[in-house]
């Protein structure tokens, strides 16, 4: 029959030319979309320990594909061509015939045969009408093939640029990069609502965002200020369990964020008090400096 998965370029006619070079095709989606794959991504025990940026390239080039009800996404025992995240509809998994289970949107599947260079372990088959994100395995060794030292240096530099981190010692920078994940927001989204209890640290790394606070003797949150790359917020979740002191809002499609989370933190950077430290000093220091502290943009 009809293999499930060919190779060639125009697989299923419904999707992009993708390209064999090391020029890679990315493809436009709104920030829901990124958010749902890069979900997805994390959620998958083998995913997960890939490295950040490389989920972030893969979300960026991931191609979407629509199946009708009843049609094979995977043949078990084929030789495998795509990783894979269900968008919307349903999936049947099974086994030598066996019913296994079934697979709700914001999972990503066929990652075996990916990771592994084995055959396809399983049969998928649209229970219904599916929408499903595809990334096809040239597109995945691209992305991997990029160093995790080229990765690495790009965030560093990155980081270096935050004023918040310029002085931080470079093993320590160095372990920041080793936690970060990403999230995606469109506009309007609260990253940050005041008064909720917060432990996770955020750099702008695309977008604006703006940034609202409760004021006496008015009834709407005012504005402050707005932020943009490089800036950050949330950085006294770090240091303290403080429950957040204003809303941060993003005011564009697509904003991303760089999140560090405090456990992940603490338990990654280990030696955490140096750096507790250092932040609180920096917090101080610009609380003590009334020009910058209206700068800081979670002051109380
Ligand atoms: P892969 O073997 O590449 O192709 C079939 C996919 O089905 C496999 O990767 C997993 O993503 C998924 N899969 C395999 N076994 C199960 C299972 N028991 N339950 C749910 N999904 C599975």
């Amino acid at each position: 029959g009809v293999s499930a998965e060919p190779t060639s370029g125009n697989f299923g006619g419904g999707f992009r030319a993708h390209n064999l070079s090391t020029e890679r095709v990315r493809v436009r989606k709104n920030s829901s979309t990124k958010k749902l794959i890069n979900d997805a991504i994390v959620n998958n025990d083998f995913l997960k320990k890939l490295d950040p940026q490389h989920m972030r390239e893969m979300v960026e080039c991931m191609y979407e594909k629509s199946y009708t009800e009843g049609q094979l996404v995977i043949q078990e025992g084929e030789p495998g061509n795509y990783l894979y995240v269900l968008a919307d509809g349903l999936l049947e998994v099974s086994q030598n015939g066996k019913f296994l289970g079934e697979m709700c949107p914001r999972t990503a599947f066929g990652e075996l045969a990916i990771l592994y260079n084995c055959k396809r372990t399983a049969t998928v088959k649209a229970v219904s009408k599916a929408n499903i994100w595809a990334l096809d395995r040239q597109t995945f060794q691209s992305i991997m093939m990029k160093s995790m030292q080229a990765t690495q240096e790009e965030y560093f530099s990155f980081l270096r640029s935050v004023s918040l981190l310029r002085d931080l010692p470079e093993e320590k920078l160095a372990k920041i990069v080793d936690c970060l994940e990403i999230d995606y927001f469109d506009k309007g989204d609260y990253i940050i609502r005041e008064g909720e209890e917060g432990n996770t640290f955020f750099i702008i790394a695309k977008g604006e965002v703006c940034v609202t606070q409760t004021m006496e003797g008015c009834t709407e949150p005012q504005e402050i200020k707005t932020l943009g790359v490089g800036d950050y917020f949330g950085e006294k979740a770090l240091i303290s369990e403080d429950v957040r002191s204003a809303n941060i809002i993003s005011i564009e499609n697509d904003t991303q964020c760089l999140v560090v989370d405090r456990d992940n933190f603490n338990q990654i950077v280990g030696t955490y008090e140096e750096l507790q430290a250092y932040l609180r000093e920096y917090v101080e220091e610009l609380s003590r400096c009334d020009e910058r502290r209206n700068a800081l943009p979670i002051s109380p």
